[in-house]
């Protein structure tokens, strides 16, 4: 059975991804409403991604018999600058999500939680990925700067982008 303080701040965490997920559902109507289709469709997915996560922290709360208690989530912000103001924001927000991760980690060392500290390795390395995917956006976009050539290049890149593994559905006859 989860230890009280592992399950408040896993109940916390799973906030924090919700938090995300409809923070990169805000961007992604953003772009939408600005006509970047590419990049909306990249921070939907992106969404879909920590849904995921904060399912990740459910399961592993219920699997250990304890109690998931939701919070109330905040209105995300809804306009940006420009898509590089956005996508800087998405990633001061997840050096902000691997704060949280980190001291979940540090908590699980203090509890002697064994079994969240095995879960949450999986949330460090992830946390990597996701901070190095935003970081390489931002890079492109820094390059196109007012080109608009250029955004729609990118923006067409963003588009290729899959949905995260996890929802795929199974495979009938082929595509
Ligand atoms: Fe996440
Ligand atoms: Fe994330």
């Amino acid at each position: 059975m989860i230890g009280k303080a592992m399950q408040d701040a896993l109940n916390e965490q799973i906030k924090h991804e919700m938090g995300s997920m409809y923070l990169y559902l805000s961007m992604s109507a953003y772009f939408n409403a600005e006509g970047m289709d590419g990049m909306a469709h990249w921070m939907r997915m992106q969404a879909m991604e920590e849904e995921i996560h904060a399912m990740k922290f459910f399961d592993h709360i219920k699997d250990r018999d304890g109690r998931v208690i939701l919070q109330a989530l905040e209105q995300p912000k809804s306009e940006w600058a420009s898509p590089l103001d956005a996508f800087k924001a998405a990633y001061e927000h997840e050096q902000f999500i691997t704060g949280k991760i980190n001291d979940l980690v540090k908590l699980s060392r203090e509890e002697n939680d064994n079994a969240a500290f095995s879960m949450l390795q999986w949330f460090v390395e992830e946390q990597v990925e996701e901070e190095a995917s935003v970081s390489k956006v931002i890079q492109m976009l820094k390059l196109a700067g007012d080109n608009g050539y250029a955004l729609l290049m990118i923006d067409k890149e963003l588009s290729m982008r899959q949905p995260p593994a996890a929802t795929q559905q199974p495979a009938e006859g082929g595509e």
